[in-house]
């Protein structure tokens, strides 16, 4: 039998959600830190990890790194190494940035808001008024709502673009527009595992940013025929895995996929829908672990 390897930057309610249901499961994954690893990149997956097992001892490793840059880094280690990884590079590579995660669901005809992308303060301009005011400014890569602008006129359209050339890095001179969608005071959020929805939430809030992580509160969403198929689509589209599809509804009903997270949050999650989200996501993972004789 192969040892599991769970990769976190701590432990935090989702991770030990996910180390109860592999008990349940009869498999003890080992708890592996990003801050210790130290990895030598010519050499291969015979070295030591930080558990005291090789790395090659792993049939499965299970990224929950908060820091979106070292789970990347090490899904591409691994990946290289063929280690299988839930969820794998390639996956994980397109939901952690905006614009990848868009041109994925574009290319599968999947309905989502108008977005432009644009690189300097008279495209970035260019861009906003194409898709017309209110319009959404977003880091390509981010989460949390961090750093998400509204932008109702010129004026502040100016200032912002402003403030993210002189104050940002040059991953603020990467300008992701879109068109504001006039939901209701709530945005979905669903959880797709393998083919599967498995459940959805409503994320309430007085703010038009509605993410939980901001204060905004959870409640069972029905996984409609229509939640269903718009979910294992966008899933599909970005190369499937244990993900959560944030969807955003149009006045008129319509259904609109927002971004989809390859670590995803569900510790308010499990509680409204009465699914157990871990047990659901663990029993894949096995699904996905090398056998090896
Ligand atoms: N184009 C948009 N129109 C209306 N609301 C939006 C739009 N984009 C984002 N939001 C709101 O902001 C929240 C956070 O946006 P999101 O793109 O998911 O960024 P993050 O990766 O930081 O979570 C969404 O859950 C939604 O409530
Ligand atoms: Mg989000």
């Amino acid at each position: 039998m192969m040892r599991v390897g769970l990769l976190v930057t701590h432990i935090r309610a989702e991770e030990k959600a996910l180390i109860a249901a592999f008990e349940a499961a009869g498999v003890q994954p080992d708890v592996i830190l990003d801050r210790d690893v130290n990895i030598d990149l010519n050499a291969g997956a015979g070295q030591i990890a930080p558990s005291g097992y090789a790395w090659s001892d792993y049939g499965l490793i299970v990224e929950r790194c908060v820091s979106t840059s070292r789970g990347l880094y090490l899904l591409a280690v691994f990946a290289t190494w063929g280690i299988p990884t839930v969820n794998d590079y390639q996956t994980a590579a397109v939901c952690a940035d905006k614009v990848r995660t868009t041109l994925a669901l574009a290319e599968q005809g999947i309905a989502q808001p108008q977005t432009r992308l644009a690189f300097t303060p008279d495209s970035a301009i260019e861009a906003i008024e194409a898709v017309g005011y209110p319009a959404v400014l977003k880091p390509a890569t981010g989460s949390w709502g961090r750093l998400l602008a509204r932008v109702n006129d010129r004026e502040s359209a100016e200032a912002i673009i402003e403030h993210r050339q002189t104050l940002g890095d040059y991953n603020h001179h990467t300008y992701y527009v879109q068109a504001y969608v006039a939901k209701p005071q709530r945005d979905i959020r669903a959880f797709v595992v393998g083919d599967q929805t498995v459940c959805a939430i409503y994320r309430h809030a007085e703010h038009w940013i509605t993410n939980t992580a901001r204060g905004g509160s959870a409640s069972n969403c029905a996984v409609t025929p229509e939640l269903d198929a718009i979910c294992r689509s966008a899933a599909r589209a970005v190369g499937g895995g244990v993900l959560a599809v944030d969807l955003l509804e149009t006045p008129a009903g319509d259904l609109l996929v927002n971004e989809i997270n390859h670590t995803m949050e569900f510790r308010n999650s499990s509680a409204p829908t009465g699914v157990d989200i871990a047990q659901v996501a663990v029993a894949y993972m096995l699904e996905q672990m090398r056998v090896i004789a």
